[in-house]
């Protein structure tokens, strides 16, 4: 009786937990459709959202709302990358954030199945189209290394320290050190998460502190057909997905809710596919001025997207996030 009643009980909370997963649907933008791959978002102080994409040479898309109008206005390089690599005319994962009184675009150049690849970075002081200088390489990967050097991201450890936490495919995830200028590299990439049962599913990393850790949230799967087609999607179960894992230290290590290590193949699911959000990916976290939340930003490719579905089709998505229990719980906004 007693164990009937207990395999009861933990049926129910399967079922609970199953509804505890349904994610909310992002919030609804008016306007036309406008392609985001990998999104940076950035509030100006006068209130204007500033977003990023890749392709179109690194696209400069903005709004006065965060549920639009989004316009695209122009690119950060619209001359192509000052570094002398294939696919410096097609900017990869524009990682923009604010520093010393300037904003600082840290961007890859790369191309598919490449590690052949960069990281540079661009400096504005308003982040409007034109306003961009670009100061090229801040560091590069050839094939054979372990990593690859693409999808950046700058974040400021617990002594004040600037990292850049990069990677995807090739053993994932990793960081170096940078110099308090924030252009040069200082030390040897260490790897902070890997997943094991796949070889190269990572990329996307970014840190994020919250209260008394820092958080590093991944996309794990693909975001394309395998093998490579433009005009596909992965099939269900292998697509992009949102994982997250926290450390008191923005080095790491990094573990889940269950405390596995994420260089051992740990996470924490953030966000997956669900209703007409697939292959959710490319996340980040920006502080709204205007209501002081934390909003989560990402790319996904609408299931209602005309036929054949491809990335072509990719849009923006935005949630707000509950950090209640101390791990990102995604809210409608
Ligand atoms: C940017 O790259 C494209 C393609 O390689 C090339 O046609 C174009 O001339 C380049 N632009 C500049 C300003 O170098
Ligand atoms: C960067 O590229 C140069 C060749 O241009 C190569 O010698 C060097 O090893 C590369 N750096 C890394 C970290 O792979
Ligand atoms: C990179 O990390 C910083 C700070 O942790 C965050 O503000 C920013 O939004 C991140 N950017 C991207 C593109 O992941
Ligand atoms: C995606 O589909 C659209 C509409 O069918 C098509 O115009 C576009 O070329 C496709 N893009 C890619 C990358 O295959
Ligand atoms: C690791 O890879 C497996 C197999 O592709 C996948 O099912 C799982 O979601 C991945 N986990 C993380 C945290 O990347």
């Amino acid at each position: 009786m007693r164990i009937e009643y207990l395999a009861a009980a933990k049926i129910c909370l399967a079922i609970a937990t199953q509804v505890a997963a349904a994610f909310p649907d992002p919030l609804p933008l008016t306007g036309p459709f406008f392609f985001v791959h990998d999104p940076s978002l950035v509030q100006r102080d006068d209130g204007k959202y500033f977003l990023f994409t890749t392709h179109d040479k690194a696209g400069i898309i903005t709004a006065t709302h965060l549920n639009g109008p989004w316009t695209e206005v122009g690119s950060i390089l619209p001359d192509n990358s000052s570094i002398q690599l294939p696919g410096r005319d097609d900017i990869w994962a524009p990682d923009v954030s604010f520093h010393n009184g300037e904003f600082y675009a840290y961007y890859a150049v790369s191309t598919f199945g490449s590690q052949d690849s960069a990281i540079g970075l661009a400096i504005s002081q308003t982040m409007e189209p034109g306003s961009w200088v670009d100061h090229g390489l801040v560091f590069n990967s050839t094939t054979g290394d372990e990593f690859n050097a693409i999808d950046p991201n700058l974040s400021i450890d617990e002594l004040g320290n600037p990292i850049l936490t990069f990677g995807s495919f090739w053993d994932n995830i990793f960081q170096v050190s940078l110099t308090k200028d924030l252009r040069t590299v200082t030390s040897s990439p260490v790897q902070v998460s890997f997943n094991s049962t796949s070889p190269n599913p990572e990329e996307g990393a970014f840190v994020w502190k919250h209260g008394s850790f820092f958080y590093l949230f991944i996309s794990s799967g693909e975001q394309y057909s395998e093998p490579f087609r433009t005009d596909d999607l992965p099939p269900a179960g292998d697509e992009y997905k949102v994982f997250v894992g926290r450390s008191k230290s923005a080095h790491g290590p990094f573990l889940d809710k269950n405390g596995i290590d994420m260089r051992e193949t740990g996470g924490t699911l953030v966000l997956g596919s669900h209703g007409n959000i697939y292959a959710p990916g490319g996340q980040v976290i920006f502080t709204d001025k205007k209501t002081n939340r934390d909003v989560f930003v990402y790319h996904y490719v609408p299931v209602d997207s005309p036929s054949p579905y491809n990335d072509s089709f990719s849009s923006l998505g935005l949630n707000g996030i509950d950090w209640s229990s101390e791990w990102p719980v995604l809210t409608a906004l």
